[in-house]
């Protein structure tokens, strides 16, 4: 009751105090429980960014060594969610199948959803973060007619993923160190990003008191939309269409500004930067770093520095601080580490994980009520029923 104001995509309105990370979108500033991203991203490794984030302080090193062993050994999955997996057909895309293989984990994985023993919350967060690169590595292996990889509990998180998704069992493979950093600090940019979609929609599930999995699974869709998430696939789409199409950026900025085209230029803007997105900086470097390092010369790089410059020029761009942001060259080095496009979002959902679960466990503990929006009626007013026979 009372008066009711809309605000469509909800541009100005506040769901909820959290103090986990604060964004400055004039400043282009972004920090994790205090922290620089660039720091973080320079200093820390993934999991001691997802500590951070879930528990609020850094870990000690006995607290770091006791996550990352819990994590190490929970990275198996429930040899059923295969069965399940392997019913998906080969071209699935990777986060349709992500998605609902996270929401079946609440089915395998049970156990004490209404608790509240920190204890079983616990053990959720780690299976969560331990299983998801595993069942991640599925689709690509399917993809490719390969037979799925086991995880090896004596590599490190990220080197782990790398492994499951690229080792054969007829060749050795060793993960490159270069490739290995290169994620470990894609996934720390990606970590959490305070109240976006995603975000957002796991603390709107989460707050009807649905299980964590079920929480996650629905962030996982929200992150698929090419506006959110999916723009890191669309981007390398876009770049290599301007490629093919003789690589003229010009034309596709005119057409990102011609409002009745519906296209728009994907790695560009964003609701809460009107600076550069921090992130991007971030990677636009390390992009450069690692081509060089792993000798790869990418010509879509060059579309996209040359689509940057032109942009950033163009009076349109300019008037409404539209700067690149995180998804604009993070596929450029997902390519680069031989990940496959349809993968990119995917790895945007490892990184962000462990920032949905903060939010989540913080909008449980701060016993949020149950999220439900109101609205304005603007349909028929009251009328009578008219029988079957008579309309
Ligand atoms: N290309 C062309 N025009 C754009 C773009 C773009 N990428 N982004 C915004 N605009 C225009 C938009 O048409 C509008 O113009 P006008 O004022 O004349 O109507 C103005 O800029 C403001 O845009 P908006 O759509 O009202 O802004 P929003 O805050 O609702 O949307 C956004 C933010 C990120 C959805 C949007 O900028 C966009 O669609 N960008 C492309 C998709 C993308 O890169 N998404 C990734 C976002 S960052 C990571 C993540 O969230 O996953």
């Amino acid at each position: 009751t009372g008066y009711i104001t809309i605000d469509n995509g909800y541009k100005n309105t506040g769901a909820t105090k959290s103090a986990i990370t604060f964004l400055d979108g004039e400043k282009g500033i972004l920090h994790y429980r205090g922290y620089s991203i660039e720091d973080l991203a320079e200093k820390a490794t993934f999991l001691e960014v997802a500590y951070l984030l879930i528990y609020g302080e850094l870990p000690t090193a006995q607290q770091y060594a006791d996550f990352e062993y819990e994590i190490r050994t929970h990275t198996l999955v429930n040899e059923d969610m295969r069965k399940i997996f392997e019913g998906f057909p080969v071209n699935a895309h990777p986060m349709g199948v992500l998605s609902s293989l996270v929401s079946a984990m609440s089915a395998f994985y049970p156990d004490s959803f209404d608790s509240t023993a920190p204890e079983d919350t616990e053990l959720h967060i780690i299976r969560l973060l331990a299983k998801l690169p595993t069942i991640a590595t599925w689709s690509f292996k399917k993809s490719q007619g390969h037979p799925v990889n086991y995880p090896n509990n004596n590599l490190d998180y990220c080197s782990n993923f790398l492994n499951m998704m690229f080792a054969l069992p007829v060749e050795n493979y060793e993960v490159d160190p270069v490739v290995s950093q290169a994620l470990n600090k894609l996934l720390i940019l990606h970590a959490d990003h305070e109240q976006n979609c995603s975000t957002s929609t796991v603390r709107l599930v989460g707050s009807s008191q649905a299980n964590i999995y079920s929480s996650i699974s629905a962030g996982i869709s929200a992150l698929w939309g090419p506006l959110h998430g999916g723009a890191n696939q669309e981007v390398i789409e876009m770049l290599e269409a301007i490629r093919a199409d003789g690589g003229d950026t010009q034309k596709y900025i005119d057409m990102a500004k011609d409002k009745s085209s519906g296209f728009r230029l994907f790695g560009f803007g964003h609701r809460v930067y009107k600076n550069f997105d921090p992130r991007a900086r971030i990677i636009k470097k390390a992009a450069d770093d690692v081509l060089t390092k792993l000798g790869v010369n990418d010509p879509v790089l060059d579309i996209a520095r040359q689509l940057e410059e032109a942009a950033l020029k163009d009076e349109y761009f300019v008037s409404r601080k539209l700067y690149p942001n995180v998804d604009f060259y993070s596929g450029i080095i997902y390519r680069a580490l031989g990940i496959p496009t349809n993968m990119f979002t995917v790895m945007f959902a490892i990184g962000r994980l462990p920032g949905w679960i903060a939010q989540w466990k913080e909008m449980r503990a701060n016993k949020e009520p149950i999220g439900r929006p109101r609205q304005i009626y603007t349909g028929a007013t009251l009328r009578e029923f008219v029988a079957l026979e008579n309309r």
